[in-house]
């Protein structure tokens, strides 16, 4: 049977997304956004390059949720982006509304799917989209640790001069700057990267991990990453429409696990076509473990705050 997936907010995230669940030719796919146009304009175009790209994935775009009935994915990347000297958390009342009305939508017309969120402050979105949805948890996944190691992973690659296919990364926590890049669990072919680089320079490269979004913002000006957001949302979405069970990091609600109860946090999960089938946990050192908590503490405030919100 032809797959369904649901991309709400037909912005540079949630465009690109689209392009590539097209072009992988893994699913149909419905645009949805609040601008009038913009979602049926982009399919159109979209649908439009099908020919030349080889593929039969249908496209439809929309402004209401009629056309996102039974989906089995939906991934939500509406919102507001920050804008350089802006951090995550200062998007968080504003997102939050929005993915309280997007979740409300897309649960009545999609109550079996699952749901990837993007936007940001990332794990507090998903905290927002698990209340509003009614879902089970395993149905709520948050879309983080894939773009933070994939920034890892290409930096170790450039530092080593090797193929990005080669490198194996992890990075775990909040999708902030308390992120937990893991060298331990980082490799090369196979060998640690902790054998391979120099404890200073490892050092840079978490660094610049954590500075990842930042730095794009930077050069860009007017928004935050898309190409590789978009990549890492289609990849965990490819996980769980193959039923490929991939361990990838993402958001996942925790109760317990790691020592965290109550909170999405990034950690190793496997992704298949229930949607987080397992949680992974890792031996870690007993600074690994600060750091993490440390992260978690980053996401319990955020979330403090907004039950605090009108
Ligand atoms: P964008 O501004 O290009 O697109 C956002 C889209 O959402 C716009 O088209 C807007 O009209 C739409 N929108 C706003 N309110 C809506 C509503 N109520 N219903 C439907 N659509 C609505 O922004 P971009 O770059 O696509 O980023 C989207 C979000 O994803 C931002 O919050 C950004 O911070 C976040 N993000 C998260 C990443 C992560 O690693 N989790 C990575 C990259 C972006
Ligand atoms: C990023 O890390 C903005 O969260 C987004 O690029």
């Amino acid at each position: 049977m032809i797959k369904k997936v649901t991309v709400v907010g037909a912005g540079n995230v949630g465009a690109t997304a689209a392009q590539r669940l097209a072009e992988k030719e893994l699913c149909d796919v419905v645009l949805i956004d609040i601008i009038e146009g913009v979602p049926q304009g982009k399919s159109l175009d979209l649908a439009e390059a099908a020919p030349i790209e080889k593929h039969d994935a249908h496209l439809t775009g929309a402004n209401s949720y009629e056309a996102s009935a039974d989906s089995d994915i939906v991934i939500i990347t509406a919102g507001i982006p920050r804008k350089p000297g802006m951090s995550r958390d200062d998007l968080l009342a504003t997102n939050r509304n929005i993915i309280k009305s997007v979740t409300k939508e897309v649960a009545k017309y999609s109550p079996r799917a699952i749901l990837i969120i993007v936007s940001n402050p990332l794990d507090a979105m998903c905290h927002v989209a698990l209340e509003e949805s009614g879902f089970p948890k395993e149905r709520v996944i948050g879309m983080a640790g894939v773009l933070d190691s994939a920034r890892f992973r290409t930096f170790i690659a450039a530092e080593l001069d090797v193929s990005v296919e080669n490198i194996s990364a992890l990075v775990l926590g909040g999708h902030g700057d308390t992120m937990v890049p893991l060298p331990r669990f980082s490799t090369v072919a196979g060998i640690p990267i902790t054998e391979l680089i120099s404890a200073e320079r490892i050092e840079a490269l978490a660094n610049r991990t954590r500075n990842g979004g930042a730095e794009i913002v930077g050069l860009l000006k007017t928004g935050s990453a898309y190409y590789a957001p978009a990549s890492a949302a289609v990849e965990m979405a490819e996980s769980i429409l193959k039923d490929k069970k991939k361990i990838l990091p993402c958001a996942a609600y925790l109760t317990g696990e790691y020592g965290i109860d109550g909170l999405f946090v990034g950690v190793p999960v496997k992704l298949g076509k229930n949607g987080v089938e397992q949680i992974i946990s890792l031996p870690l050192t007993a600074d690994e473990k600060q750091a993490l908590l440390k992260s978690a503490a980053a996401v319990q405030e955020l979330v403090e705050a907004m039950k605090k919100m009108p």
